[in-house]
């Protein structure tokens, strides 16, 4: 079964629009668990716009403050619970987006990479290929280990940087699933497009 969590080497790496790609090119349920900042679109509405065929569900947690879950929940008088995090209970293939990096709180005794090893999926690290990016891969690989959380790959985004990538990759020993290029314009065809051309979809089967 094609069940995914997406994390990144931090926020703004491309986690959003890797799983948009990821959820269209396998029909997939898509479920963003906790969803802190929502003025402009909401990675569930960027999905939704970029994964036609996708199914986008509710977020458990929608929070205003755009800052660390943990945060953004005490802001708004929320305490978040594993409970509430459950995995959807739903058919077929599933991507499932946490916030931010490996080690963000959604709790000051609960970290993303505590609630990937509570789920048990597959993980996926979107990264960066730009300078900076083999320390923060290599920590988050480490981190999510460390868990137990068993990783499928990295997926790079940006200029192809084979030494840093092939550092990453090898000194990490974790399989490279592709680049995405940055794409322009990013809509919902050019997206499919460069998923089919880089991404490898055969090391996940
Ligand atoms: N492959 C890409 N091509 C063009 N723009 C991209 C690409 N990947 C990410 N972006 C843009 O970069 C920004 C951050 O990406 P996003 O997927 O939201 O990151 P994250 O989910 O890690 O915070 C967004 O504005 C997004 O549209
Ligand atoms: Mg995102």
């Amino acid at each position: 079964m094609s069940r995914f969590t997406i994390t990144g080497t931090d926020t703004d790496v491309g986690k959003t629009v890797f799983a948009a790609g990821l959820s269209q090119a396998l029909r997939a349920t898509y479920w963003k668990p906790a969803q802190a900042g929502l003025e402009g679109e909401t990675d569930s509405e960027a999905v939704a716009r970029l994964a036609p065929d996708a199914t986008v569900l509710p977020e458990a947690y929608r929070l205003h403050t755009p800052c660390s879950p943990h945060e953004a929940a005490r802001v708004d008088g929320v305490t978040i619970d594993l409970a509430e995090l459950k995995l959807p209970d739903v058919e077929g293939p599933l991507v499932v987006e946490g916030a931010g990096g490996v080690l963000v709180p959604y709790r000051e005794d609960l970290l993303a990479a505590d609630i990937f090893a509570h789920w048990q999926l597959p993980t996926i690290l979107v990264a960066r290929t730009a300078l900076g990016t083999i320390s923060h891969s290599l920590m988050s690989l480490e981190a999510l280990r460390s868990r137990e959380v068993a990783v499928a790959g990295v997926a790079f985004v940006g200029e192809h940087e084979p030494v840093a990538e092939g550092a990453i990759t090898r000194i990490g020993v974790v399989k490279h699933l592709g680049r995405l290029p940055m794409l322009e314009p990013l809509d919902s065809q050019t997206l499919a497009g460069a998923f089919s051309t880089h991404i490898r979809m055969d090391l996940l089967a």
